[in-house]
C-alpha cells in the first residue's frame, strides 16, 4: 500500500476502499506507518470526512486490531451503555441494577479517569474491598447469577484506537465526527455486546458544544451499529452543567445510592431511566420504550434495583455495608465553602471547570499513574435555576490535602449568577435509533 496515495485521495475527497482502510489501520498498528504520515491522513480526514461505509470500515478495521471480548458464556442478549464523558456522570451505576433487574445481564468494562472526567472504576474503588479486577470466568459467573459485573479494561482492546487517539491528541484531529464515532464504537465491538446504548453529551461540558453537533455523532455512531449488525440507540443528554450535585469518586457513589433509593436528583433519575428503558427493549425484556420506563421507574421507587446493586457490591468483594450506610464510604477530613460574592439566580456552572476542580482536589489524575483520594470531590450546594444570596455557600469542597486553593478559585469562575432565575432546561434532547 502506498501511503502517500492514500493522503493524496483522502486530501481531493475521495473514498478510500475497505481495503486501504484495514491496511492504514494494520500497518499503523504494527509501527509500519510512521507517526507523520497517519497525522497527515488523520488531518485530511478531518477536513474531508468520510462516508457512512468508510466510517464502519474504520470501526471494524480498529475493532479487530486486537482482542476481542467473548461473552458468549453469558445468558441472554447482552448490551452494553457507553457515554461520551461528563462530570459528575454516575449513570452507570443505577443503570447497571435497573437493566439487570429487568432480566437483562450487563458485563461491563470501564475504564479509569484522566482530567477532568471521572472514571467508572476509579468510583467503584472507592468502595472498601470492591475488585475491579476479576479472573475473565468469574467475570462471566458473575454475570450469569448477579445480572451484572464491571471490570476494568483488560487484554489489547482495539489497540489501533489507542494509539491513533493519542495522535490525534497532539495534532489537533480529535474533533471529527467519522474519527470520535469510530473510536468509541470499535470499543465497543471488541467489547462483545450485542446492542449498544449510548449517552450523547451535549453542552459547555462535553465534546459536542451543540445539540446538532451531538446529533450527527450520534446519527454517525447509530450508522455504524446498524452496518455492523449492533441494534444501537443514541440517547443526546444536556452537559452544560455537571450531573446530579456530587462529583468525586465515593461522593459520586453516595449519590447513585441515594438514586437506587428513590432519593437522588432528578436528572440522574430521568437520564438513567431513558437509557436503561432503551437497554432494557433492546435486549428484549418490554415490547416498547413506554412499558419498560414504566416498569423500571416502579423498579427503582420499590427498591429492586439497589437489591442487585448491593448483591453486585457482595460479589465483587466490596463491603455492602456501604450500601446501607453510605456514610461509611471514605469521607474527607477538611470541607470548605465556596460562597457566592453577589445574590442572585445561578445561571450556569462550567462543568468542565468543576471536573478541574475535583481533580485539584485529589479526586482525578493529572497524568495515568497518578493515584486519586477516593474522599475528595464537591458538593454543588445550588444548581442553575436556584437563588442563592450574597455570602452564602455554592458547593463544598471536600479534601484531604493541601490544594483547595486552585480548586476554590476554579469553582468561583465555574458559577455565573445572574438577576433572572433561567428557564429550565430538559435533560434528554434527542434520541436517534
Ligand atoms: N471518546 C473516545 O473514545 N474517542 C474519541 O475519539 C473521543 C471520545
Amino acid at each position: 500500500m502506498n501511503m502517500v496515495e492514500l493522503i493524496r485521495k483522502k486530501r481531493r475527497g475521495e473514498p478510500l476502499t475497505k481495503e486501504e482502510i484495514g491496511g492504514f489501520i494494520a500497518g499503523y498498528t504494527r509501527g509500519d506507518i510512521p507517526d507523520y504520515q497517519a497525522s497527515a491522513l488523520l488531518m485530511a480526514i478531518c477536513f474531508r470526512g468520510m462516508d457512512a461505509r468508510e466510517t464502519a470500515d474504520l470501526t471494524l478495521a480498529m475493532a479487530d486490531s486486537g482482542d476481542r471480548i467473548d461473552l458468549s458464556a453469558v445468558r441472554g442478549v447482552k448490551v452494553d451503555k457507553h457515554s461520551t464523558g461528563g462530570v459528575g456522570d454516575k449513570i452507570s451505576f443505577v443503570v447497571a441494577p435497573l437493566v439487570a433487574a429487568a432480566g437483562i445481564p450487563v458485563a461491563k468494562m470501564s475504564g479509569r479517569g484522566l482530567g477532568h472526567t471521572g472514571g467508572t472504576i476509579d468510583k467503584l474503588e472507592s468502595i472498601p474491598g470492591f475488585r475491579t479486577e476479576l479472573p475473565n470466568e468469574q467475570f462471566l459467573d458473575n454475570v450469569n447469577r448477579y445480572g451484572m459485573a464491571i471490570v476494568g479494561q483488560t487484554g489489547n482492546l482495539a489497540p489501533a484506537d489507542k494509539k491513533l487517539y493519542a495522535l490525534r491528541d497532539v495534532t489537533g484531529t480529535v474533533d471529527s465526527i467519522p474519527l470520535i464515532a469510530s473510536s468509541v464504537m470499535s470499543k465497543k465491538i471488541a467489547s462483545g455486546a450485542d446492542c449498544i446504548v449510548l449517552d450523547v453529551k451535549t453542552g459547555s461540558g462535553a465534546f459536542m458544544k451543540t445539540a446538532a453537533e451531538a446529533r450527527l455523532l450520534a446519527e454517525a455512531m447509530v450508522a455504524i451499529g446498524k452496518s455492523l449488525g449492533r441494534r444501537t440507540v443514541a440517547v443526546i443528554s444536556d452537559m452544560n452543567e455537571p450531573l446530579g450535585r456530587e462529583i468525586g469518586n465515593a461522593n459520586e457513589i453516595r449519590e447513585a445510592i441515594a438514586t437506587l433509593r428513590g432519593e437522588g436528583p432528578a436528572d440522574i433519575a430521568a437520564i438513567s431511566l431513558a437509557l436503561a428503558s432503551h437497554m432494557a427493549v433492546l435486549g428484549g425484556a418490554f415490547p416498547d420504550y413506554g412499558a419498560a420506563h414504566e416498569r423500571l421507574a416502579a423498579m427503582l421507587a420499590s427498591g429492586e434495583a439497589l437489591a442487585v446493586f448491593r448483591r453486585f457490591v457482595l460479589a465483587q468483594g466490596g463491603d455492602a455495608a456501604c450500601v446501607d450506610r453510605p456514610e461509611l464510604l471514605p469521607q474527607a477530613k477538611r470541607h470548605i465553602d465556596v460562597r457566592a460574592a453577589a445574590a442572585g439566580y445561578v445561571a450556569g456552572i462550567d462543568a468542565e471547570a468543576v471536573g478541574l476542580a475535583a481533580m485539584a482536589l485529589g479526586a482525578g489524575r493529572r497524568r495515568k499513574d497518578d493515584s486519586v483520594d477516593h474522599a475528595a470531590g464537591v458538593t454543588l450546594l445550588r444548581k442553575t435555576g436556584e437563588r442563592v444570596e450574597a455570602g452564602e455557600p455554592l458547593c463544598v469542597m471536600h479534601t484531604n490535602g493541601d490544594n483547595a486553593d486552585e480548586a476554590a478559585r476554579l469553582l468561583e469562575r465555574a458559577y455565573t449568577i445572574g438577576a433572572d432565575r433561567p428557564a429550565p432546561r430538559e435533560y434528554i434532547l434527542d434520541t436517534v435509533r
